[in-house]
């Protein structure tokens, strides 16, 4: 996989690997010497333009190798640039489901439909094929929609097989590792097991392995594998208690890691260093700023009282093989990196070479298999993605108090709330509809594109007071605002599960707003998203009766003023509030 910029890069080598064959992603720039030996080539998508100086390219001579290249969007125009054709602006884009005509069934299309969607998201589009070179597919907008030399085995496709919206995106891929790349089905992650334990212990010589556990997936794997290489006297994991856990959170970590681990392991209570730290904060990047600091702190604590940072202790971390590459569309994970991967005593770790990273060639989703195959519970694997700072990004703060404002589509409430626009950040007001309905999601992103000063829209299920009377009142964290949204949030949690609504969506975040009345100041927002990675979102209904069963509960929650459901898919707001 060569990667030209974009997420779509790593989404395409996930989905080879689900095929059953190994892919490495590379800078897309790699010498063509280091690639003679691969079976076949894929050039990604990316935001650029092929004409544009300084834009990403590939070295020519790939296509001169013999070894098969399939071009996907932005690979299929640069192969068409740098081998004589043309690429040209559009007069307008293509985002979104196409219908595909297929013109010539070669064998990139073989048992392909002749008319299929196929989902699209460019401007740029091929205006000319090079010499040798057949159009093998159209659209509406996209003349040139394939192209292909089959003598060459060079394919190039503008758009998306590898997103689950294109109709037979399997096949392709498929027809090109199998049908002409001659790939043979043979990457199994569970497979890998005893191969990484092996590497585990020669990265290891001799020495102890140390991991910061956070009851994440990855890290969990992680120290697992570890253990089963080096037995029990070898490891040991700490864990950080910052008092900003959900509810039994602590617990269920402490349960798993002592029942792998016993004595190797360890809960380190930092509640009052974070609470008394956040204390009177509001805004949220400075909240987001003060936890990353004091994580550092303790872990630094840790690892010099216990003496891990001497020769014969190496660090053990859960980084998993995205995390692993750089390229333009990480530049947000590299910000959650330097928080949490790069503590001044852990870069002096890494920096002599005493780091053990043993899922760092794995996705997500292997990394569950392998996790799995070595005996991990479900309830462990199965987790919703949590956010490393906590309850803090869902405990909403203010410095003022004020009334609700209304305008003609309803009320803005008086708390700011973070979201992304056009690939910016914004801190924005929030607007409320009076009345929750299902029909109501559709108008979110129309309603803020209007008003232009809020981010995002919620609808309100039931309340106390109406909300002409809410207001907000200055609010930091403090423990009876956690205490309140924990309780809120187990709850949710437990009907979620319960009714198997958990099951059908990727995140169910629960929000403390602090808009209310006298005697009940704060109110719940309820944000189930659908996701595939959480660079995007979108805002899921849930089934009435569930709603009901929920607000009825959450209304009981000495405190709590009104329920609100989140109708904002991300762009434009974010997932979490901050
Ligand atoms: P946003 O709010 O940016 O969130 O739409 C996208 C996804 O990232 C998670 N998230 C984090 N995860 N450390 C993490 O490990 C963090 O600091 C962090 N901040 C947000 C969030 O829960 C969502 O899944």
């Amino acid at each position: 996989m060569l990667d030209a910029g974009g997420q779509y890069c790593h989404l395409i080598a996930r989905r080879v690997r689900e095929l059953g064959v190994y892919a490495e992603v590379q800078p897309s720039e790699v010498a063509a010497s280091l690639l003679e030996d691969r079976r076949g080539i894929i050039i990604s998508g990316g935001p650029a333009s092929v004409y544009e100086p300084g834009s990403p390219t590939v070295d020519p001579e790939i296509f001169s190798l013999g070894v098969p290249v399939l071009g996907i969007c932005y690979g299929l125009q640069l192969m068409a640039h740098l081998s004589g054709g043309k690429v040209t602006k559009g007069t307008k884009g293509e985002y979104g489901l196409a219908q595909l005509k297929v013109t010539e069934h070669d064998r990139l299309f073989e048992g392909f439909q002749a008319v299929s969607e196929v989902w699209m998201s460019h401007r740029d589009r091929v205006g000319e094929v090079p010499e040798d070179f057949l159009v093998t597919a159209t659209t509406d907008t996209c003349p040139i929609a394939a192209m292909a030399n089959d003598w060459r085995k060079l394919y190039g496709i503008q758009f998306h097989p590898e997103v689950v919206h294109t109709q037979g995106g399997k096949i392709i891929l498929g027809n090109f590792l199998f049908g002409i790349a001659g790939c043979e089905q043979d990457w199994q992650p569970d497979r890998q097991i005893e191969e990484i334990e092996d590497e585990i212990r020669r990265t290891a010589r001799g020495r102890n392995v140390f991991f910061f556990a956070s009851g994440g997936v990855d890290s969990t794997v992680a120290f697992s594998l570890c253990l089963q290489a080096l037995g029990k006297d070898r490891v040991h994991a700490a864990y950080v208690d910052t008092g900003l856990m959900r509810e039994g959170e602590t617990e269920f970590v402490r349960e798993v890691f002592t029942k792998m681990a016993g004595d190797s392991f360890e809960v380190v209570d930092a509640k009052d260093a974070f609470l008394s730290k956040l204390a009177g904060v509001v805004e949220p990047e400075a909240k987001r700023k003060i936890i990353g600091e004091e994580f550092v702190a303790v872990q630094e604590r840790i690892l010099e009282s216990g003496h891990f940072l001497n020769g014969s202790w190496i660090l053990g971390q859960g980084t998993i093989y995205p995390d692993t590459i750089e390229s333009g569309g990480s530049a947000k994970s590299e910000v959650i990196k330097t928080h949490h991967n790069r503590v001044e005593g852990i870069q002096r770790l890494i920096e002599s070479g005493r780091l053990i990273e043993p899922l760092a060639q794995f996705y997500k989703d292997e990394v569950r298999e392998v996790g799995r195959a070595i005996g991990l519970s479900d309830e462990l694997l199965d987790r919703h993605p949590f956010p490393g700072p906590g309850l803090a990004i869902r405990c909403l703060c203010t410095a003022e108090a004020e009334q609700a404002r209304q305008i003609e589509s309803g009320y803005v409430l008086p708390v700011l709330s973070v979201g992304v626009q056009g690939d910016s950040r914004t801190y924005r007001s929030t607007l409320a509809l009076e009345n929750y309905s299902e029909a109501a999601f559709a108008t979110a992103t129309e309603l803020i594109n209007q008003l232009g000063d809020v981010n995002r829209v919620v609808a309100l299920v039931q309340s106390a007071a109406p909300l002409a009377e809410l207001r907000s009142h200055v609010s930091a964290i403090d423990e009876e605002r956690l205490s309140r949204l924990r309780q809120c949030d187990s709850i949710v949690r437990r009907l979620s599960v319960s009714s198997g609504f958990e099951e059908k969506i990727w995140q169910f975040p629960v929000v403390l707003l602090p808009c209310g009345v006298e005697g009940k100041p704060d109110s719940i927002v309820l944000r189930p998203i659908d996701s595939v990675d959480g660079m995007t979102a979108r805002a899921v209904p849930m089934p009435a009766a569930l709603l009901r069963q929920m607000t009825d509960e959450l209304s009981l929650v000495q405190g709590i003023c009104g329920v609100f459901y989140d109708l904002t898919n991300k762009p434009p707001a974010t997932i979490e509030w901050e």
